[in-house]
């Protein structure tokens, strides 16, 4: 046996036992004639010592140990004079007569330790090591634990867990493909999936009922915190179901997560916003909901005064900051090129400070009127000491500037605690997103999403305006995961993929698979899925969704520690029939 217990669970109540312990060398320390090593696993860590005064041969032996050496060693528990109280196993160490070296260690480029010195670069070239520091671990096992209570909650609900292919035909689901070139059919390729989507419609059409699988997804999109190209999925697929039944089973599924992994009891059902309302009072359609500062539109109180500014803009709304009408002229111009930024893209921002006798201060005041002011701060709902900040413009774009500067206030104010968790439904999706650039619209979810019935009538004249049964769980500002209920009535399908501007053939060669399989008894279906990887990260506290991946890509997509990707020989480029062409 290499150990007869781990380096985390050793305590008083074990003192004087003979005990073998395996890991690395966390460190050394000389201290007079004493050696101490701190003994790491992935259970903990266990301090060693060794007395020059003893046995003189096994301390020079000890004090050889450099760190992250693989070693193995026998001794007596013991306890401590000078006890440890942040370690669990503070209170003891082993008095080692026994060591053994089972690997030496390079040196590591950097410390394996709670906060590491190494940037993040080398922490990923070397991501086996960042992996043995233990708040990365930590996440690992969170992770471990949800997709086990996924599990456990889903099969208690009769859900099965079906595997599917991963090479697969290319699946429309709005970003781009993975593909893989088919040795064996030179000049075609298998697509990565985005998402199981159509399989596990397909496994709804056989019969399967209540389906669930944790699975890998890729997508070639452009990365940010929230987004990696290789992710995975809790997906999802009922059949006989509406979308309320999906609801509740999904909301039963994340309340189960959070009394099991947090300890929280989330007895009140989740809010459900309308798509439309979440547009119009946070400019999002992942509002966080851990604090207030709805928008409020002014445009009718500010119109007439000669602000073209305003006067020209068809929309004119603002938030209202408590408490901060104490904001200095550095911080607010700070808010104005906070909303300046390119990604943001607001033209300007105007303030109005609630003074404490009741006045106003803006930056409109050539313009506006106290009176005019007080109209604005009753519609705000404003208080003595509150700021007013209004953003104006073209209504969708200045909807999302004014919800990136509330959540800006929201973090500057502290209402965004990572200890609060705000969960809430989105529902009512348009179902179609309209492209300028291509001038078509497309499917704002998927093209297997079904329209409101209410709204079927508005599909050929006016189809921006039809919503769909479509829903996403939120929380705090966090698309979750998000799904549908699905066409299974062929004309309607049809009908779908003729506003979205495919002909009946490119539907058939895209599609066609699916849609005959429906030919043979498809019943009502819906479902969805969630990022696991955003719900561990979400209960982690993890700002990026990196820290939960044991091995993840940087924002470039390479995987810095494999070095992919990378190129291949021209012996396999031969076998798979291609040939490079790099475009300058
Ligand atoms: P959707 O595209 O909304 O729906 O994806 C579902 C959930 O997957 C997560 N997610 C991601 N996580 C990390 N990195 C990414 N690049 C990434 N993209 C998506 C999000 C998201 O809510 N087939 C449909 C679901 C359905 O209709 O049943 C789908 O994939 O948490």
């Amino acid at each position: 046996m290499y150990r007869t217990k781990t380096c985390g669970e050793l305590r008083l109540a074990d003192v004087n036992q003979t005990v073998t312990l395996a890991g690395w060398v966390q460190r050394t320390r000389k201290l007079g004639g004493m050696t101490f090593v701190d003994l790491r696993d992935r259970y903990g860590i266990t301090q060693l010592t060794f007395n020059q005064e003893v046995d003189a041969g096994l301390c020079e032996k000890a004090n050889k140990l450099g760190r992250e050496f693989v070693i193995q060693a026998t001794g007596i528990v013991k306890e401590r004079s000078n006890k440890n109280t942040n370690l669990p196993t503070g209170e003891i160490e082993i008095i080692v007569s026994e060591l053994n070296i089972l690997h030496a260690a390079d040196t590591p480029p950097f410390t394996i330790e709670e906060e590491s010195d190494g940037g993040d670069d080398i922490r990923m070239q070397y991501r086996y090591l960042d992996l043995r520091r233990p708040n990365v671990r930590k996440n690992l096992e969170l992770r471990h634990k949800m997709a086990f209570e996924v599990r456990r909650y889903l099969d208690e609900q009769g859900f099965l867990e079906v595997e599917t292919p991963v090479l697969i035909k290319s699946t429309p689901e709005g970003a781009r493909d993975f593909v893989v070139p088919s040795r064996m059919n030179p000049g075609q390729f298998y697509a990565l999936p985005q998402s199981p989507q159509t399989l596990k419609q397909l496994l709804m059409v056989s019969g399967f009922d209540r389906y669930f699988q944790i699975a890998k997804c890729f997508r070639d999109e452009d990365l940010r915190a929230d987004r990696q190209p290789e992710f995975t999925q809790v997906d999802c697929e009922m059949s006989f179901v509406e979308q309320e039944d999906i609801l509740q089973i999904f909301e039963g599924m994340m309340k189960h997560l959070f009394k099991y992994i947090k300890g929280l009891d989330m007895n009140e059902p989740f809010p459900r916003m309308l798509w439309s309302d979440a547009m119009k009072y946070y400019g999002s359609d992942k509002p966080d909901i851990r604090f207030g500062m709805r928008f409020v539109e002014l445009k009718d109180l500010t119109e007439g005064r000669n602000f073209v500014v305003f006067d020209s803009a068809p929309y004119v709304a603002g938030i209202c900051a408590e408490g901060c009408a104490s904001y200095t002229r550095k911080q607010l111009d700070g808010l104005t090129e906070f909303v300046k930024r390119p990604q943001i893209g607001a033209k300007g921002l105007v303030y109005v400070r609630c003074e404490a006798d009741g006045t106003f201060k803006s930056s409109v005041d050539k313009f506006y009127s106290q009176e005019d002011l007080k109209a604005w701060a009753d519609r705000f709902d404003a208080k003595p000491g509150d700021l007013m900040l209004i953003l104006s413009g073209d209504k969708a774009k200045t909807q999302k500037a004014l919800g990136e500067l509330r959540l800006e206030m929201g973090n500057r104010l502290g209402l965004r605690d990572k200890n609060v968790f705000a969960p809430l439904w989105v529902i009512d999706f348009p179902m179609f997103e309209w492209d300028e650039e291509t001038q078509r619209f497309y499917a704002m979810h998927h093209p297997f999403t079904s329209p409101k019935k209410e709204d079927l009538h508005l599909l050929d004249d006016d189809p921006g305006k039809v919503r769909a049964n479509a829903y996403d769980m939120v929380i705090n500002g966090v698309e979750l995961g998000g799904g549908s209920i699905r066409i299974h009535d062929s004309e309607l399908q049809d009908k779908m993929f003729q506003v979205l501007g495919f002909t009946p053939e490119q539907a058939q060669e895209q599609f066609g698979f699916l849609m005959n399989a429906f030919k043979f008894g498809a019943p009502p279906h819906g479902g969805l899925a969630f990022g696991l990887d955003r719900m561990v990260s979400m209960f982690a506290g993890l700002d990026s969704i990196r820290d939960c991946i044991a091995f993840p890509k940087n924002n470039s997509g390479r995987d810095v520690m494999m070095d992919a990707p990378s190129e291949i020989a021209d012996a396999q480029l031969d076998e798979l029939s291609l040939v490079v062409d790099i475009k300058k």
